[in-house]
């Protein structure tokens, strides 16, 4: 594995930075998860104050150096637009999760497109990923074009235990 943890990857791409979240984020963390409109299809819950975006950033940093966790925030230009995450890591399976978010007033635009690319590369080049998967509601058309746009497959047979609308979506290393 080449990449151990130390110094967060930041990752850039034609048009976005992706890096670490920090206290001076918290507004931008409030809003990405307490906005109903882009959590619409999400199961996870609502952040109800900054101090509980304050936590968010926190138990970010804890599962960061628990290997467990990568939550990135998308900047453009001089905005945070949106956020993505390798979540539930295990470098020992060889796997991870998938999520991501952004502001309504950038969705449609390619921005997702763009950001994804560049953390699957990281996920398997860098981590040495073989699967990663995404959990999505089986109503979230935006999401799940994304997901098929970019070569994952749907799981039929693998449910979410609880969230029986979800829909299970893979993608294995080629
Ligand atoms: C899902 C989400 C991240 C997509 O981001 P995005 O930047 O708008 O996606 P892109 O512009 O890169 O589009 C990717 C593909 O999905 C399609 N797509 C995007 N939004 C769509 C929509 N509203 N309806 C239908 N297709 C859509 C695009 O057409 C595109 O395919 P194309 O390039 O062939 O046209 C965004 O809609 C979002 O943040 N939603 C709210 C949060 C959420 O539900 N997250 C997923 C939780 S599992």
């Amino acid at each position: 594995m080449k990449f151990n943890f130390t110094i967060f990857p930041e990752l850039k791409t034609e048009r976005l930075l992706l890096r670490k979240a920090n206290f001076n984020d918290t507004k931008a963390v409030f809003d990405l998860r307490s906005c109903e409109e882009i959590n619409k299809f999400v199961a996870t819950k609502r952040v109800k104050n900054i101090e509980e975006a304050k936590d968010f950033i926190n138990i970010c940093d804890k599962l960061y150096k628990e290997e467990n966790r990568i939550f990135w925030l998308i900047h453009y230009k001089n905005e945070v637009i949106g956020s993505i995450v390798l979540h539930r890591i295990s470098l020992k399976d060889s796997f991870a999760e998938i999520g991501y978010k952004l502001k309504p007033t950038f969705q449609q635009k390619g921005f997702m497109s763009e950001a994804l690319k560049e953390v699957l590369k990281f996920g398997f080049k860098s981590l040495d990923l073989k699967t990663i998967e995404a959990f999505t509601h089986k109503d979230n058309a935006p999401s799940i074009a994304l997901l098929e746009k970019n070569n994952f497959v749907l799981q039929p047979d693998k449910t979410d235990k609880g969230f029986e609308h979800n829909r299970i979506f893979k993608l294995v290393e080629n």
